[in-house]
């Protein structure tokens, strides 16, 4: 008998492979993601579900999918799923940790150029027809060679984010719940602070948190203060680790210099007034949107269902509680 299994979202083939050669697969037949209705019928009877970022996995939804032994995430953060209920349930959760690292971290110094160098700005002027010749003054922006990159979350993707600072001649700074190793600290040549010195101290602060209780509006309108005026907001991570109304606030007022956003906190909204300031670079969350990157986290989500469906432990498991005495 083959399992069950719900896919939520068309994913790159080769990963699509991996889950039919073991799996009756019932794949989202639409471009979007699943209304909450859909998605409380699709559960029913599966074994496994293949789920994405834009899918709320709550217990109302593990109660409908009553035969659920896998919630496998195409996403390294995993906030939108309720991992105690999970647990509670005796499901397993895996998320695709370490194949989008570096290419988040791309994302973070194209987002760091975008508003430092008024890249989609004057792209904006030029397609207008507002480019009438070079000018001494025109789109000045701040240099990032030589500036001081402030990193708050020095996981895996803050590291790689840090890593890149060297080729840049910049001073890293970096706050985090705990020190890193001193082998990592000085292959980076960070230094730790606390995250006023961090906020005080650097031109450009990049977010590397994932999304918790503790992380929300981790920065608002008394850390953004706390800013230089100069500095530059990266946020590659979630968008509610930022208050993004005090954030529109910060960049109208001058607060701070600009913004570098590929995240928000009501997604696919953004917050009124964002998208009129011109000192606001604003991705649609394609932080690891690359074809290489997206096909690994496809194929990682793949092998974790199909793993645990086959009785394997799932590498990437986030709640390995719930093997306990079943292997
Ligand atoms: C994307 O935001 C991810 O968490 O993988
Ligand atoms: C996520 O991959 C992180 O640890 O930064």
């Amino acid at each position: 008998m083959k399992y069950k299994v719900l896919v939520t979202r068309r994913l790159p083939e080769r990963a699509l492979d991996v889950i039919r050669a073991e799996c009756d697969t019932e794949l989202n037949p639409h471009d979007r993601v699943l209304t909450r209705g859909e998605l409380i019928e699709g559960v029913k009877g599966k074994d496994g579900l293949l789920c994405l970022l834009t899918d709320t996995i709550d217990a109302e939804a593990m109660d409908a999918g009553k035969n659920l032994k896998i919630i496998a995430n195409y996403a390294v953060g995993f906030n939108n799923i309720d991992v105690v209920s999970a647990t509670k349930r005796g499901i397993a959760v895996t998320n695709t940790p370490g194949v989008l690292t570096e290419t988040t971290a791309d994302m973070a110094w194209a987002l760091m150029f975008a508003v430092a160098r008024r890249v989609a700005e004057s792209d904006k002027f030029l397609r207008a027809g507002k480019f009438k010749g070079w000018g001494p003054m025109m789109f000045l922006g701040s240099d990032i060679y030589g500036s001081n990159l402030g990193i708050i979350g020095m996981g895996r993707i803050g590291s790689a984010t840090a890593r890149r600072a060297a080729g840049f001649s910049m001073k890293v700074l970096y706050a985090n719940p705990k020190r890193v190793d001193e082998k990592l600290e000085n292959e980076l040549k960070a230094r730790f602070v606390s995250l006023e010195e961090l906020l005080r101290e650097s031109d450009f602060v990049s977010i590397h948190v994932p999304l918790t209780k503790e992380t929300t509006h981790l920065i608002g309108e008394r850390e953004l203060r706390m800013m230089k005026k100069t500095a530059y907001l990266i946020n590659t991570a979630r968008g509610p680790i930022v208050d993004e109304k005090a954030l529109v606030r910060a960049l109208k007022e001058g607060i701070i210099a600009g913004a570098g956003l590929d995240v928000y906190e009501e997604e696919p909204k953004v917050a009124p007034g964002l998208a009129d300031l011109d000192n606001a670079v604003l991705c649609p969350h394609i932080a690891s949107a690359t074809v290489a990157t997206r096909t690994k986290m496809a194929v990682m989500a793949a092998e974790n269902l199909v793993a645990m469906l086959k009785g394997r432990r799932p590498p990437n498991i986030v709640n390995p509680e719930v093997l306990e005495g079943k292997r």
